[in-house]
């Protein structure tokens, strides 16, 4: 995965700027719950997407584990971030309303333990929104490299960790269904012959990790063999699936929603410095039940002072 601290300064104009994250924002608000509630998106990065999700009523939480991100989000949204790894969110069960994930799957060699987490802070009824087949969103129109790369993405695909497949299966496990899905295009993020040649080449396409040597090293030598090396290709159509959790019977029975859940919660996410940095250093103020709540992470470290804002520069796009 790349060091998204390093990343942090260059992340926003480098995929996609405002337009992309504008029509990210859109795509998820149709899946989105309407009306007041708890919504956390996980792995926020720079807050981009996660500023662009807030409305009457709604609390947003953003949360990531890159402190150079999160720093970036920080200045968007005061108060309404959390340093935190999705694999152990520092959340109570069952204590949001939604769970937005936008490009984190794609990055992880295992989906299961984040998707597990999302699950257990989402409350029964709850709206699970994903991305997923990021990579695969390059083809959904024909070009010279969606059929120089067919072979590759017909075999090794379906083990990419975002695969729709996978985690439409993942969901019917436990209960969670498709309740709706919808695209977003990626606007100018096209990508040339060259940059899938650098981008294979660095291990940053999900179905090539899992392809031999000998595959990459021809697949890089017909991607270099097209013309127009630097015209980038048809803006890739992100994919997004809304899944919904079903209230199980004990779940129920746990679960007693009071007429408070549903009050306006516009207060915002307050961040509470502590002296010592090996201590729980974020709080969120514990909402009327079942509003959000965090726990307290045992291992030390997992949570930390969020960093103050870093300026943002201007720079041309790395990636
Ligand atoms: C491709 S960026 C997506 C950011 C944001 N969702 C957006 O669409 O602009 C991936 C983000 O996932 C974060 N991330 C990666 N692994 C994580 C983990 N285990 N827990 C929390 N955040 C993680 C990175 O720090 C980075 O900010």
């Amino acid at each position: 995965m790349l060091d998204y601290d390093d990343e942090a300064l260059h992340y926003d104009a480098s995929r996609g700027g405002e337009p992309r994250a504008r029509a990210a924002a859109d795509a998820v608000e149709r899946l989105l719950p309407q009306g007041p509630g708890v919504v956390l998106d996980i792995a926020c990065g720079t807050g981009i997407v996660t500023e662009r999700l807030r409305g009457p009523g709604r609390t947003v939480v953003g949360v990531d584990r890159s402190p150079g991100m999160l720093g970036l989000a920080g200045r968007r949204m005061p108060g309404g971030v959390v340093r935190g790894d999705a694999t152990r969110l520092p959340f109570a069960a069952a204590s949001v309303d939604a769970v937005v994930i936008v490009w984190l799957l794609h990055l992880l060699p295992d989906p299961e333990p984040v998707l597990a987490e999302a699950a257990r802070v989402l409350r029964p009824g709850g709206v699970l929104i994903t991305t997923v087949d990021k990579n695969g969103g390059y083809f959904a129109e024909d070009s010279d490299i969606a059929r120089v790369t067919a072979d590759l993405r017909q075999q090794y695909a379906p083990q990419a960790p975002d695969d729709s497949a996978r985690v439409l299966r993942w969901a019917a496990e436990r209960g969670l269904r498709v309740a709706g899905r919808t695209v977003f295009p990626g606007t100018g993020q096209g990508r040339s012959p060259r940059r899938w040649c650098e981008a294979i080449g660095a291990e940053l396409i999900s179905w090539c990790t899992h392809a031999s040597p000998d595959q990459l090293a021809d697949v890089r030598r017909r991607l270099a063999a097209l013309p127009d090396q630097d015209v980038a290709r048809p803006d890739p159509q992100y994919r997004l699936v809304a899944l919904k959790s079903r209230p199980s019977e004990s779940q129920a029975a746990r679960y007693q929603p009071a007429p408070a859940a549903r009050q306006k919660t516009d207060s915002p996410v307050s961040v509470v410095k502590r002296s010592r940095a090996d201590t729980p250093a974020t709080e969120l103020p514990r909402l009327s039940s079942p509003g959000l709540q965090t726990h307290r992470v045992q291992t030390p470290g997992t949570m930390a002072m969020i960093p103050p804002p870093t300026p943002l520069l201007p720079g041309s796009p790395t990636r």
